[in-house]
């Protein structure tokens, strides 16, 4: 059992795993409009990479957004069920198999980055994310080959040191991820990590989701391997997750291939990518007690996180709302009353033409007396975030060909 101190500690914990590319063209969007913002300071070598990266995004801007809708109504042949860990309602975990045999490995899933990387068995114990913890062995695999490459990454974070920058190196495996054996998969090894980076979380590495004009190194994701290698049938996939706490098994499910039309009421709503790098999008409005905080803006769905991210100064004007407790918050997160959170008001999305609401239950988490508001802000951060918040609510579905996000309340 937990002492009640690291309880404590866990409630007032949550996770925004989103690479932190964002950041760099957020501060390009903002000298365009000619708002003198400075971004936030970021490492010169990560600036370097991010710059490159830019440029690849550009170029890529002309792709041509087919809106056409597909009917994703069954769950078709060549598709399968990754089944996730949930933790806490703040984090869901998949296992994968990496090499031969396979070295099974819990990573988060995040569809706001776009890389795959594990902890490697060459990072020393003195690097305190690595110490007593699993790690990719890749003397044990019959199929690894070296690349070599280094690698890195930086994730942006609630922390208040800023992002958080991994290193590492490059490797080449087989993975197996939801029953499927990935030939030659690219992912990172990682043998460095700052202290602190991701201490309080029990996975190992992270699958990113997003669109490839943002993975690091210019490395294929997983999910483009599946499709390129023909594993799948169609270049789609669908996550649902459970709010029920803690569970090892039965945490929800990531759906490679296609959509479980049980899993999700009524039929869903569709909406363009309107920026392919995140699974970004643009929202019509959303509205708190008559409050409306975004017209048009620019959202992002994005299961690494847990809560909603919102812009600072809309922060504090919810918060009013829901009569948050603390006047100065731990992590960002604030606590509600829990004797009157049945009386709050329903926060209203309204997505393409469709509204999503929320109800307190889905935006208020509850760990024994403890009342958790679902919203927080990032410093530097403009989007939207809709994280597990918003996708414990509502079934979503991912369209990497079309660039199409589908959204329908999930069945609980
Ligand atoms: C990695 O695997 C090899 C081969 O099985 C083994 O000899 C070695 O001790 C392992 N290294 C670590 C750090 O576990
Ligand atoms: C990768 O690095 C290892 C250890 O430094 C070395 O033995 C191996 O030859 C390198 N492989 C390639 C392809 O560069
Ligand atoms: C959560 O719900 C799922 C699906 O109904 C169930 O199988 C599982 O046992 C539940 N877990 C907990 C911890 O209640
Ligand atoms: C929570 O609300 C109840 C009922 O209105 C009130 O009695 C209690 O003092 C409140 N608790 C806090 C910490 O404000």
């Amino acid at each position: 059992m937990r002492d009640r101190w690291s309880r404590f500690q866990l409630l007032l914990f949550w996770l925004t795993v989103l690479a932190v590319w964002a950041f760099e063209v957020e501060a390009r969007k903002r000298v365009k409009l000619g708002l003198h913002k400075n971004p936030e300071p970021i490492e010169e070598n990560i600036k370097n990479e991010l710059k490159t990266l830019s440029i690849k995004h550009k170029l890529k801007a002309d792709d041509t957004q087919a809106t056409t809708k597909q009917d994703t109504k069954s769950q078709g042949t060549g598709s399968r069920v990754a089944t996730l860990e949930n933790r806490y309602n703040t984090e869901y975990y998949t296992t994968l198999g990496f090499g031969n045999p396979p070295q099974a490995m819990q990573v988060l899933i995040d569809t706001g980055s776009a890389n795959l990387w594990v902890l490697s068995s060459k990072c020393p114990d003195s690097v305190a994310p690595c110490a007593n913890r699993i790690k990719y062995n890749s003397s044990a695999s019959t199929t690894y080959r070296a690349i070599n490459s280094t690698f890195s990454i930086a994730y942006g974070s609630n922390s208040e040191d800023g992002p958080i920058a991994l290193s590492g190196f490059q490797s080449q495996d087989t993975v197996n991820f939801g029953g499927y054996s990935i030939k030659n998969q690219i992912f990172a090894e990682i043998n460095y990590a700052p202290d602190t980076a991701f201490l309080k979380s029990e996975f190992v590495g992270i699958v990113g989701l997003g669109f490839s004009s943002i993975a690091m190194g210019g490395i294929t994701p997983p999910f483009y391997n599946l499709v390129a290698e023909g594993l799948i049938s169609r270049a789609v996939f669908s996550i649902y997750l459970n709010r029920n706490g803690t569970d090892a098994t039965h945490g929800g499910e990531l759906i490679l291939g296609g959509t479980d039309s049980g899993l999700y009421s009524g039929c869903l709503t569709y909406v363009p990518v309107s920026s392919a790098g995140y699974w970004q999008f643009t929202m019509t409005s959303a509205t708190v007690n008559g409050f409306q905080f975004c017209e048009n803006c620019e959202a992002i769905l994005d299961v690494g996180t847990s809560l909603i991210v919102v812009p600072e100064p809309v922060l504090a004007a919810i918060n009013q709302i829901l009569g948050v407790l603390d006047a100065t918050p731990s992590n960002g997160v604030y606590q509600v009353n829990c004797s009157t959170v049945s009386e709050l008001p329903d926060v209203v999305l309204t997505i393409a033409r469709r509204k999503f609401p929320l109800k307190f239950s889905d935006y208020v988490l509850r760990y024994g007396n403890t009342c958790v508001s679902g919203f927080t802000s990032m410093k530097g951060n403009n989007l939207l975030i809709l994280g597990e918040i918003f996708l414990g609510a509502y079934y979503t579905v991912y369209d990497t060909v079309y660039k199409l996000i589908g959204l329908a309340p999930a069945v609980h």
